[in-house]
């Protein structure tokens, strides 16, 4: 297929497209998606959620189909071409391959319907120059999604070829490993009905967006070698409030969520979470100087299985410490406030809840001498149910806070967690056991980060 366009307006027979403009060449087959509904559930998001316009012009993406050359120049072709109106199919039948960094920051007005697969090159060594930097925790994505209005949909696959890179940082742990899906400035928009496999990092990154909608999201992707695909978390949110995160399933090896720093106001619900580290407000408090802030967070009706952590609050001490090599921190300010948790289904959890001040540090005495300035305040965990792994059988929650004066106003109600031998035990520090439903404080600290 030659890199030309041919202009083809009005004499497909296939009637979804019968009455658009369409550009490119028109083959057997093509159709476009109809758009998804969206269904609110449990809860209706605080800001009214985006509902795009009608495009009327479409463009079909092309593609070399060798399974090898890079089909970044066509993409960027339907992209520009369908910008402002129209609406964008990568062809069921296709596997496009990207090789290239692309910006997509410009889109506007703009349906990409995704029906086949998008495969990310292997080539590690093109990807870790090329990359796009998100300035946090050496965060870098293969492409940046933003811009307004865009609407993404189709029931496609996006595919991290996660495998090379898993195993080049099994080697070196200073790889820089691009997450899937990149976003940064991303407003009024809604990604849905996707697929996304064998991401090398996380599977999203979310910067800088507003009022953003994720719906109906298929997670999924390990490692065939004996090295773990490590940081997988489904989404992390930073700098973006009004996002929305729902009807979701998720089988990673890291957090399910995380609100990273200046994460408001965001939904998270209806979520299927296998093998995560649960869905955390975190971890914060890393970067010496900085003031971190995640508030009004609504996390509802979720089924966690087979994880380290229900519901997570990660704060960094205020003193040097590292996770491993390649995750340091500690010293920051910042606060968490109106987060609530509510309807946790728990399934082989070790900590069904954990409220940490210590992360990244093993001696909690320089914890307790160091405690965090940053501030939990007003935080309700509801209606917990379900049962833990034995791993810190009989503990089943860890509620520690490193001073007196950080925390106040978090509560646990209608708590029935209980571990695989009956007992409901948790360690508590500066905790009231009196705002502790269904939980019986102890002060022997079993588990630690
Ligand atoms: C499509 O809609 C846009 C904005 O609504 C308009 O500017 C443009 O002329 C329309 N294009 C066609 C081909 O109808
Ligand atoms: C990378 O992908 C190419 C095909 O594009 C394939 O020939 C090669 O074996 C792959 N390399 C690795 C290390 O998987
Ligand atoms: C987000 O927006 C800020 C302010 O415009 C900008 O400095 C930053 O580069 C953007 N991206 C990220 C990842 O923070
Ligand atoms: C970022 O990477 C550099 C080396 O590439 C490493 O020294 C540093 O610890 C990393 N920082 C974080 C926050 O991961
Ligand atoms: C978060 O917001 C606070 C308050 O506006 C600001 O001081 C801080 O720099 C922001 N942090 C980031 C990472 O944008
Ligand atoms: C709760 O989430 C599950 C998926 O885990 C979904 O099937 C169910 O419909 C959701 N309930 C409500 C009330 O939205
Ligand atoms: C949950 O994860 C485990 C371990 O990876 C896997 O065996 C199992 O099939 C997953 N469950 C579902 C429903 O995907
Ligand atoms: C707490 O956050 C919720 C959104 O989760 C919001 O509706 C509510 O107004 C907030 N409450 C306060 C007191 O700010
Ligand atoms: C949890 O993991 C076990 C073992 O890997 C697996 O058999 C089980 O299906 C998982 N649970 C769910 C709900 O997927
Ligand atoms: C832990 O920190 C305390 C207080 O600074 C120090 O006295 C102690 O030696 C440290 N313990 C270890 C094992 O490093
Ligand atoms: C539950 O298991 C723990 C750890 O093995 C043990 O200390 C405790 O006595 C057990 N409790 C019950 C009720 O069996």
């Amino acid at each position: 297929m030659k890199f030309s366009q041919v202009v083809y307006v009005l004499s497909c027979a296939a009637s979804a497209i019968a009455s658009r403009a369409v550009q490119g060449l028109h083959r057997r087959g093509d159709h476009v998606s109809p758009r998804p509904q969206i269904v609110y559930s449990p809860e209706t998001p605080t800001t009214p959620p985006p509902t795009p316009k009608q495009r009327n012009v479409t463009c079909f993406v092309e593609s070399h189909g060798d399974y090898a050359t890079d089909d970044s120049e066509f993409i960027l072709d339907a992209f520009h071409k369908c910008n402002n109106g129209g609406h964008v199919v990568f062809r069921e039948s296709e596997t496009y391959i990207i090789g290239t960094a692309m910006d997509w920051t410009f889109l506007q007005s703009i349906d990409i319907d995704i029906q086949g697969e998008i495969l990310f090159s292997n080539d590690t060594t093109y990807w870790q120059a090329n990359s796009f930097p998100f300035i946090f925790q050496n965060v870098t994505s293969f492409f940046k999604l933003g811009g307004d209005d865009v609407f993404i949909y189709g029931g496609g696959t996006l595919n991290g070829n996660g495998q090379v890179w898993y195993d080049a940082y099994a080697a070196n742990i200073y790889t820089l490993r691009p997450v899937l899906v990149g976003v940064d400035g991303l407003t009024n928009s809604i990604v849905s009905d996707l697929v996304l496999r064998y991401s090398p990092e996380y599977y999203h990154f979310v910067a800088n967006a507003s009022n953003v909608v994720f719906n109906n999201i298929d997670i999924a992707g390990g490692s065939v070698s004996e090295n773990p695909a490590k940081n997988t978390d489904g989404w992390d949110t930073y700098r973006s409030n009004s996002v929305t995160i729902q009807n979701s399933v998720i089988n990673n090896g890291d957090d399910c969520v995380s609100f990273k720093p200046n994460s408001t106001n965001i939904l998270v619900q209806s979520l299927f979470c296998n093998g995560s580290h649960g869905i955390s407000v975190g971890s914060l408090g890393q970067y010496v100087g900085e003031y971190d802030i995640v508030e009004h967070v609504f996390v509802s009706n979720i089924s966690m299985h087979n994880a380290s952590d229900g519901a997570r609050i990660k704060i960094w001490p205020n003193t040097a410490s590292a996770v491993s090599g390649d995750l340091q921190g500690g010293g920051g300010d910042g606060r968490v406030n109106n987060i609530t948790y509510t309807d946790f289904f728990i399934d082989n959890v070790d900590y069904a809840i954990e409220v940490d001040q210590c992360y990244g540090q093993k001696n909690l005495t320089l914890c307790l001498e160091y405690p965090s300035p940053l501030t939990i305040t007003n935080v309700v965990f509801n209606g917990f149910q379900g049962v833990t792994s034995d791993h810190y059988m009989p503990q089943v929650a860890n509620f520690a806070c490193s001073s007196t004066t950080a925390c106040s106003n978090i509560v646990s109600t209608d708590f029935d967690v209980l571990s695989p031998n009956g007992t409901n035990e948790a360690y508590c520090l500066n905790f009231e056991q009196e705002v502790l439903d269904g939980v019986t404080c102890v002060d022997t600290l079993l588990g630690f980060n």
